[in-house]
């Protein structure tokens, strides 16, 4: 073996007992460190882990009892909801008993004695037999919600002439728009139009439309009503000349209760009920209801349109262009 062989294998030698060194210190310094560094970590996260798990269940508890508290409070509503609703009903059947007593009687009072003992019992007798009507009214408005409410109200559809129910229903407010001197006019339509839908509901939409168009008219005023079918739908619409409404009424006005701050006066002449109750109808027939107005002072066009047949809502509509109507003045003599 020569030197160079020697000196060689003896660098190997020490090269390779530098590296076993050199792994023995990192191994048992560096990487135990490391090791421990990492378990101490893992440790804490652990630890951290089971806190956030422990106060998570804390809040999913807190959670769950919310839940059943606004579940309880849930079903303690719709139970006075339902004793409210009921109570309504009773008060307004009962009510109805004695009301038509009084009109009853009042009748045979201004009967047994036309001229009565003076013109003073005349006009009281007259005054008894308004506010029992009115009452009469309220009572039957008081009955439809709390039907609407409890999910009672249900539409009983029937052919009938749409044609000759308007007649009835103009005839009716005719009375009404001569004591305020007020146009009420009607549109022939071209052809008889018969309508699958519940004839007194709709009645009642139609009385509730023309009967606020001549309501809140000034003295004077005119009302037009007409009615048209197409594309399967039958819409009718009044418009009148009266105070009109704001732009963000449009909706309000068809809410229960609510009657427009804009002529106080005009307040005392109802409940606000009545267009509450019309939507309810036009809904339950799968139409719409709504009102145009250019704003106050400008006069309102109240509308719905329902299916002519609940058949015709579904069925492709036949593209007739709106036929032209002819107008005929029902009011004033
Ligand atoms: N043609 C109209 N012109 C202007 N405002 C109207 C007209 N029709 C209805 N309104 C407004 O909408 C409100 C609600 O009408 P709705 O028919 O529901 O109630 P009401 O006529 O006051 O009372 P009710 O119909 O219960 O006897 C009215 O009080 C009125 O302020
Ligand atoms: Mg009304």
């Amino acid at each position: 073996m020569t030197l160079w062989q020697i000196l060689v294998s003896y660098s190997l030698l020490v090269a390779a007992s530098l590296s076993l060194l050199t792994y023995w210190i990192t191994k048992k310094f560096v990487l135990k460190k490391m090791h421990r560094t990492i378990m101490k970590a893992e440790h804490n996260y652990q630890q951290q882990i089971a806190t956030l798990q422990m106060q998570l269940s804390g809040k999913v508890n807190v959670l769950e009892s919310m839940v059943e508290k606004l579940r309880l409070s849930n079903q303690e509503l719709n139970r006075l909801n339902e004793i409210r609703a009921k109570f309504m009903s009773i008060v307004a059947h009962d009510l109805r008993q004695p009301l038509s007593s009084i009109q009853g009687f009042t009748s045979v009072l201004m009967m047994d004695n036309p001229q009565g003992g003076g013109n003073n019992d005349q006009t009281a007798l007259n005054n008894i037999l308004k506010a029992t009507d009115n009452m009469n009214m309220l009572m039957a408005d008081l009955m439809d919600i709390s039907m609407i409410e409890s999910g009672r109200f249900k539409m009983d559809a029937q052919p009938f002439n749409f044609n000759a129910l308007l007649n009835d229903v103009i005839t009716l407010q005719a009375v009404n728009a001569q004591k305020k001197g007020i146009f009420l006019q009607k549109c022939e339509y071209p052809a008889e139009v018969t309508v699958v839908a519940d004839r007194f509901r709709i009645s009642q939409v139609l009385n509730n439309l023309i009967g606020n168009a001549i309501k809140f008219s000034p003295q004077g005023g005119s009302v037009e009503a007409r009615f048209y079918v197409l594309n399967g739908m039958l819409t009718f619409k009044v418009a009148d000349n009266g105070p009109g409404l704001l732009h963000t009424e449009k909706d309000k006005v068809f809410q229960k209760f609510h009657q427009s701050e804009n002529d106080r006066t005009l307040k005392k002449q109802g409940w606000g009920l009545g267009l509450s109750i019309a939507q309810e109808i036009v809904n339950a027939h799968g139409g719409e209801i709504g009102v145009e107005s250019a704003g106050l002072g400008q006069g309102s066009v109240f509308w719905f349109s329902i299916p002519q047949t609940p058949a015709a809502a579904a069925a492709d509509a036949d593209k007739a262009p709106i036929p032209n109507v002819e107008k005929k003045t029902v009011m004033p003599e």
